[in-house]
């Protein structure tokens, strides 16, 4: 779906999260939502904040799972995706914060392992990932899974690709300072989404939205696995969208 820009791009998306939570809310259920990271959501989830704010819209239902994190970081690192989530969304609304759920970028290396297993069993817990938000790295990536991520991967370890790291390098103020990997959601985590938005925005965005949509689905490019997903929706602008 392509829009004239990424405000009337958001406004659709932001409407239809908010009427499936709402939904949800009438038979009693939680409604769990997958979130991302990078600038690309942040209009998303400025325009859920006022639908919050002005349309009384309530998160107290919601179960929220973040695709990623750093390794190693800490929370209060200024370019965590913890602290992240806290400036651009979880601060401005009702959502319980026992309901936040983000992969822990602090915990020894040796525990990590675990973690990404308790992190896949958390998800099934609460009933799987109802919607998926993503964005997409220049590399082809969703979440962390880079370039050489399997169909099937799940929560675990990745080591980040160089442009991966170049791009947050000014964030970081600098490639060095940029962490050497992360733990993210694996591609078939994601795909078991029972529904999936990825947003791009910018002409920086549409050779690799060209490859994902139209070349045969490869380890090269992960976001073209999601070719294969039966709920899938690809939210461009004008521009993210023009070599198609
Ligand atoms: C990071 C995140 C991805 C995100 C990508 C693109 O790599 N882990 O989830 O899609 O950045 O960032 P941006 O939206 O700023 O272009």
């Amino acid at each position: 779906k392509i829009y004239d820009d990424a405000q009337a791009a958001v406004v659709q998306v932001a409407g239809e999260i908010a009427a499936a939570i709402r939904e949800r809310q009438a038979s009693g259920g939680k409604f769990v939502l997958g979130l991302a990271t990078g600038s690309t959501p942040v209009p998303l989830y400025r325009e859920l904040i006022r639908i919050h704010r002005e349309e009384g819209l309530s998160f107290a239902n919601v179960i929220s799972f973040n695709l990623d994190e750093y390794f190693p970081i800490d929370d209060r690192h200024p370019e965590s995706y913890h602290r992240f989530m806290r400036e651009q969304l979880f601060d401005h609304i009702d959502m319980p914060d026992e309901q936040i759920n983000i992969p822990k970028g602090d915990v020894p290396r040796e525990e990590v392992f675990d973690a990404c297993k308790e992190y896949e069993d958390a998800i099934v817990a609460a009933g799987g990932i109802d919607i998926q938000i993503l964005g997409i790295g220049r590399t082809g990536h969703i979440g962390f899974n880079e370039p050489g991520s399997g169909p099937k991967s799940r929560t675990r370890l990745v080591t980040l690709d160089r442009l991966t790291r170049l791009d947050a390098a000014r964030d970081f103020h600098g490639e060095h300072n940029v962490p050497r990997y992360a733990v993210t959601m694996g591609v078939g985590t994601i795909m078991d989404a029972k529904k999936v938005y990825l947003l791009a925005w910018g002409r920086s965005k549409a050779e690799v939205i060209r490859a994902a949509v139209e070349d045969d689905p490869v380890e090269n490019l992960p976001a073209s696995f999601l070719q294969a997903h039966e709920n899938v929706s690809f939210i461009l602008d004008t521009a993210s969208g023009s070599e198609l």
